[in-house]
């Protein structure tokens, strides 16, 4: 009998084991456990990735697209932030690597519409990130800092950034922060221009914006049209930027779009155009930008009147020819700590290192001062939470 009882009680154990396992594997078939797998990796790569800012020691890239998340799973954000280092917790791979395609390609569709937009992108980035004690954490799209004259021609990317931004999201279903929309921008507008990143820009997402009741930072801290190369080494060495660098991120991306009249006017002469007032002017290049601004104060004039869609060493080339448009720029090749980088560039040689040499300083560039202590992570990381 007690045989019995033990053989029935053993029976039913047996039986309730085959029927958790036949649930579990019911719940596996409806994908939740496979999610839950992939949720519980996905924590784990952001967690090494966050802690060391490095690949995984497995050899993994930490945004491998193998790696996939779901539709409802979030990133772990560090709880704080590294100055200057990018915050690999602010994504999953996945997300990563989907928004960062997005970006650049709506970014080039619209360029692609519209090319003055993609010279405002290149400088947005720079007047983002340059300004004192700030960074590149998309505080120069707050009111304030688009309220000072230096940034007069880039309000139109307020709009655009959020536009780029929404079709990135929309795209993905997760929200890129607006500070990397401005940075991926940045590179879609350098591809724009005929660069490629593919081979020498390690650039990855993974900015914080600023607080949102953030006033933003003071432009007048930004190398300005009538500063002296002096203090132009001087604020943008603080940065971390030799001389050579500055010259060479400065006149590069001068290489492409445009300067209004009344930021060079006081270097011509109206009445004698072959005598400007900055005798240093070429007299053909004078006479010729003297018809130009005649009609109106505001009118814009290409730097590189050559190739002026191409980001390449032809500004170089014109500023040796005395025919840079902005002082600062003539100023750049005729100074002892930055002439020699000009005709370094200018020269057959310097034109083969100008690319890559050009991108590093760029994505250096789009790096300055993340993740600052004035930055939050993220309040809405998918579309539909
Ligand atoms: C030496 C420091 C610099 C000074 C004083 C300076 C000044 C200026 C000025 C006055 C303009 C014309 C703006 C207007 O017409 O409203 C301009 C245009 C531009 N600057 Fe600079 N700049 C400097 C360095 C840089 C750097 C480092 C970049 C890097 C991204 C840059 C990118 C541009 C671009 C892309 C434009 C053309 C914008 C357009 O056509 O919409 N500049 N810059």
């Amino acid at each position: 009998m007690n045989r019995r009882v033990t053989w029935r009680s053993g029976l039913r154990k047996a039986l309730l084991l085959q029927l958790l396992l036949t649930v579990w594997w019911l719940i596996c078939l409806s994908d939740l456990c496979v999610v839950a797998a992939k949720e519980e990796e996905s924590e784990v790569v952001h967690h090494v990735i966050t802690i060391s800012g490095k690949r995984r020691a497995s050899g993994r890239l930490p945004f491998s697209s193998s790696s996939s998340s779901s539709s409802s799973s979030k990133p772990k954000y560090a709880s704080t932030a590294v100055k200057g280092k990018i915050d690999y917790s602010l994504y999953l791979p996945s997300d990563h690597d989907c928004l960062l395609v997005a970006i650049r390609s709506t970014a080039g569709a619209m360029f692609r519409k519209n090319a003055g937009l993609a010279a405002a992108a290149l400088r947005l980035g720079f007047h983002d990130c340059m300004t004192k004690g700030g960074g590149c954490d998309a505080s120069v799209l707050t009111a304030g800092e688009m309220a000072h004259p230096i940034n007069r021609r880039l309000k139109v990317m307020v709009g655009v950034i959020n536009e780029i931004q929404r079709r990135a999201a929309e795209a993905c279903k997760v929200v890129p922060t607006k500070a990397d929309t401005i940075a991926a921008a940045v590179i879609a507008s350098a591809e724009f221009y005929g660069l490629s990143c593919a081979r020498y820009c390690p650039f990855k997402l993974g900015r914080r914006d600023v607080h949102p009741s953030s006033k933003g930072d003071d432009p007048g801290t930004l190398p300005s049209v009538t500063d002296s190369v002096s203090i132009v080494l001087e604020k943008m060495g603080s940065l971390g930027f030799s001389p050579k660098e500055v010259a060479l991120y400065s006149l590069g991306s001068h290489s492409i779009g445009q300067a209004s009249c009344f930021l060079f006017e006081d270097r011509l002469n109206k009445r004698q155009c072959r005598l400007p007032r900055d005798e240093r002017l070429d007299n053909g290049r004078a006479c010729d930008l003297v018809k130009v601004c005649a009609a109106k104060r505001n009118q814009l004039v290409p730097f590189d009147y050559i190739t002026p869609t191409k980001l390449d060493t032809n500004y170089l080339k014109l500023v040796l020819q005395r025919q840079g448009l902005l002082r600062i720029d003539q100023d750049f090749g005729d100074d002892a700590r930055t002439a020699g980088v000009v005709r370094q560039y200018a020269s057959g040689k310097g034109e083969r290192s100008f690319h890559g040499d050009y991108l590093q300083v760029l994505v250096k560039s789009l790096s300055i001062g993340i993740n600052g202590p004035k930055s939050v992570a993220p309040r809405k990381y998918r579309l539909t939470t």
